[in-house]
């Protein structure tokens, strides 16, 4: 996957999250490269084949990647389902220009909503989005909850294939719940950032929990190979060393 290009230093991220008709060539082709690998490995006969997307650490793209690769498959005029399912680092309401508060995943499986519609949006034609709904004090617990299950079960029956953003696995044990629920999980590292021996010990991981893995997608490759303006522009290597590690991801495997 390759940087996702912003047209001035001060846009702000809202606009640079989704791909569209000014996104350089080589980047959407990335995105529809991702779409054609991910065709291939399912098959027609599945039915709705569910992915969750996760990493070995924390802001790799996972996000970005999610929306994108959503949004890629209602190109094909498929019926899309999105799910953020970081339920501590939420993302996708602000992707898609959504009110943090407003009703989502953590809702429904809390109960608090029962009426499934009422946590979906249509930001374009073919894609829902379930935003994260309200940070939870137990996202672990909302995740591993049977309800998780049976919406996947229900929702199944009403897409042509379902997305679901993750924390990294190898950070919290979240994504680990949906392990017998989806096709598999798509690994999310960051080219020149993410440490190859986390990435090795997050597979180890899953793979524990017969997991399927479907796919490693290296984000944020330069387009015109290291250093380039690219690259300087988003300074990720500063950027990441101010984080905490565990920032919104202090309760661990609560
Ligand atoms: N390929 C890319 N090019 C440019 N910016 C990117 C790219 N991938 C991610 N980003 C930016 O990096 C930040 C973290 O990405 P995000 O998708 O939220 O990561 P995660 O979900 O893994 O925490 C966001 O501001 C996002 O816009
Ligand atoms: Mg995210």
């Amino acid at each position: 996957m390759r940087y996702i290009e912003r047209s001035n230093k001060k846009s702000k991220p809202k606009t640079l999250r989704l791909i569209g008709e000014q996104t350089p060539f080589a980047i959407r082709e990335s995105f529809n490269q991702l779409r054609t690998n991910l065709l291939y490995t399912t098959n027609d006969n599945d039915g709705c084949p569910i992915y969750a997307i996760t990493s070995a650490e924390m802001s790799v793209g996972k996000s970005t990647i999610s929306s994108n690769i959503a949004v890629s498959f209602t190109n094909l005029g498929k019926k899309v389902l999105l799910i953020d399912a970081d339920m501590r680092r939420p993302a996708q309401h602000f992707t898609f220009g959504y009110d943090k508060k407003q009703p989502g995943l953590s809702d429904l499986l809390a109960g608090v909503k029962t009426n499934d519609e009422e946590c979906m949006n249509s930001p374009m034609r073919g894609l829902t989005v379930i935003t994260s709904g309200i940070i939870p004090p137990n996202p672990a617990e909302l995740m591993h909850s049977k309800k998780f299950g049976e919406y996947l079960e229900k929702w199944k029956n009403e897409y042509d294939i379902i997305f679901i953003d993750c924390p990294p696995a190898g950070v919290v044990s979240d994504p680990i719940a949906l392990a017998s629920l989806i096709n598999g999980y798509i690994i999310v590292a960051m080219a020149n950032r993410s440490d190859s021996n986390r990435i090795n010990a997050t597979i180890k991981l899953l793979k524990m929990s017969k997991a399927k893995i479907t796919g490693l997608v290296l984000n944020a490759t330069s387009l015109r190979g290291e250093g380039s303006k690219y690259s300087k522009h988003y300074g990720y290597k500063h950027g990441y060393y101010k984080y905490n590690y565990y920032y919104g991801y202090k309760n661990g495997n609560d």
